[in-house]
């Protein structure tokens, strides 16, 4: 016998990061990975920087100084949170946790690609449901729930197509779930949200023993190179996380400069307002060029290109590149025909849609 992974690794598709270089082109705006345009707070920057005499011991393990913040702003019980490197490590060990061989795990169709990685490395089941013109419908979700669902991911703005879920649909999904199942809810674009029937999931988390909400300061707090996430659990859930998780998950600078990043909330919310404002004008643009572009309430928006013969998306990737502008082919999220755009800096928006002028006029 020889050396072999567990049934389902040899399956997985290895994740695809959005790329950050347009070789040959001058000036490059990467637009492809949801990172915000304004990088962190100068507070948690400074955060960070004041870590430097700490960097030769262990960091406190449970990251409590962090827990505790996100448990002031938030209203919640510290004993409740659960934070990681990156929300990535929270989906990922919930999967590791829970997810048993031939388990079966539910997600949408053109989701976040590292549910089927963690289901498949678990030798569980990946069980996609099926969108209509990329509208997920929670019947058709509840549809596929039976005796082997154990996990159901559902991110919420979800990435790539950029709708939510409402809270009422939310809960009639947890209401038709078995105790023995898990509702994760990935919050990880809530902050840019603005929708009276939208709620991330603190409710549910709050008042349920199987649903448990996952946020992370890669987007609006802008710290992705530093990867911190973390997750509102129920006590039961955060009692298993915090088993499996590595003893030191969240190293000293993350979690100073997380506490720092959610402190500064003017600069959040200036953050945010610009998103509102380009997210708008980037549509709007984009649209007038004769482009469909679905309604997005996240940080990016999801561009759909015809299958012409030099219009597909991957001429338009290819010329965009050569103009420095960088996006994200959505081919490994099971949609070859889109590209999506991050909302980036003015100067870089303003960039994205001149290139795309100039590509459409081209036709
Ligand atoms: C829907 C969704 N969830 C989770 C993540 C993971 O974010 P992080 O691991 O940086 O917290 C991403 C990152 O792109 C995402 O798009």
């Amino acid at each position: 016998m020889s050396l072999s992974p567990k049934p389902g690794v040899m399956e997985i598709d290895a994740y695809v990061p959005g790329r950050s270089e347009a070789p040959g082109a001058g000036r490059v705006y990467k637009l492809s990975s949801n990172e915000s345009p304004f990088g962190p707070s100068p507070k948690a920057i400074a955060a960070y920087e004041a870590a430097e005499p700490a960097l030769g011991l262990y960091p406190e393990g449970s990251a409590r100084i962090l827990r505790n913040a996100i448990a002031a702003h938030y209203g919640l019980a510290p004993d409740r949170i659960v934070c990681g490197n990156g929300s990535d490590e929270i989906l990922t060990l919930l999967a590791n946790s829970y997810v048993r061989p031939r388990d079966e795990v539910l997600f949408s169709a053109h989701s976040f690609s590292l549910y089927k990685i963690v289901t498949l490395a678990n030798s569980g089941v990946p069980v996609e449901v099926r969108t209509s013109d990329l509208h997920l419908s929670i019947d058709d979700v509840i549809a596929r729930v039976g005796p082997k669902t154990r996990l159901v991911y559902l991110a919420t703005p979800n990435n790539p197509t950029a709708g939510y879920v409402s809270v009422s649909e939310m809960r009639r999904l947890h209401g038709a779930l078995p105790q023995t199942a898990l509702l994760v809810i990935d919050a990880a674009y809530s902050e840019y949200v603005r929708r009276n029937d939208y709620e991330a999931g603190i409710e549910l988390v709050s008042t349920s023993n199987n649903v448990v909400m996952t946020r992370t300061f890669s987007k609006a707090y802008g710290l992705a190179g530093i990867r911190v996430g973390w997750a509102y659990c129920p006590k039961n859930v955060a009692d298993v996380l915090n088993r499996v998780r590595a003893p030191f998950n969240v190293n000293i600078s993350a979690q100073r400069a997380a506490v720092a990043a959610l402190e500064d909330a003017s600069f959040t919310d200036n953050v945010i307002r610009h998103n509102e404002t380009w997210r708008a004008w980037l549509t709007d643009e984009i649209r007038g060029l004769g482009l469909r572009v679905d309604d997005s309430v996240a940080n990016f928006i999801l561009i759909h290109f015809p299958d012409s013969p030099s219009q597909r998306s991957a001429d338009a990737d290819r010329f965009l590149m050569t103009q420095g502008v960088i996006l994200r082919g959505c081919a490994s999220y099971d949609l070859p025909q889109c590209l999506r755009l991050t909302v980036g800096s003015e100067e870089a928006n303003r960039a994205a849609v001149a290139a795309l002028r100039k590509f459409m006029g081209e036709q």
